[in-house]
């Protein structure tokens, strides 16, 4: 009993020894394989970062808008109409905008997923609609969403 655990011990103990002798050959693949773990947990952690901080902000999309409207309350309505309190309002209603007659019979209430709709294509969303920009991209679409939502 006792020298077979000892046979067992030293079978081990040369088992563990082996693969510790050629030390530069083995130590390269697993020190490899170690870094491939370490880069790749930071790629999973950026995954999961996404959807709770947008690689654009609302006001870096928005600038796009700009040009012809304005977020603020009471801000001049230029080319585009006032988007201030936008969510809830029913499309084409800010008063003292000109708005076509497509959007104010399109019979749309401002919601996030109605804004998706339309800025994906709006002349689809609305033909006749006076507003061509398109914004194809889905994440610059919810950026601009949550700009939009915020009071
Ligand atoms: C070249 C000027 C222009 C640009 C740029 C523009 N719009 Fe417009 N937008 C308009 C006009 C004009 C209307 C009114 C359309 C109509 O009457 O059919 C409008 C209407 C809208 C409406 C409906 C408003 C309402 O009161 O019902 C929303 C929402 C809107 N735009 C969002 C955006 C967003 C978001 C962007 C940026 C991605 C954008 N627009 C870029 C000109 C523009």
């Amino acid at each position: 009993m006792r020298s077979l655990l000892i046979v067992v011990a030293a079978l081990l103990a040369v088992g563990c020894s082996k693969p510790a002798e050629p030390p530069s050959m083995a130590a390269t693949p697993p020190t490899a394989a170690g870094d491939a773990v370490v880069s790749a947990a930071p790629a999973v952690v950026a995954v999961e970062a996404t959807p709770a901080a947008p690689a654009i902000s609302g006001e870096q999309a928005f600038a796009m808008c700009a040009a012809c409207h304005s977020r603020d309350a009471g801000a001049h309505q230029g080319m585009g109409p006032n988007l201030h309190n936008l969510i809830g309002r029913k499309a084409g209603s800010n008063p003292g905008f000109d708005y076509s007659p497509a959007l104010k019979a399109s019979d749309i209430t401002w919601d996030a997923k109605q804004l998706d709709a339309y800025l994906s294509a709006p002349t689809k969303r609305v033909p006749g609609t006076r507003m061509a920009i398109a914004v194809p991209d889905p994440a610059r679409r919810q950026a601009l969403i949550e700009y939009l939502s915020a009071p």
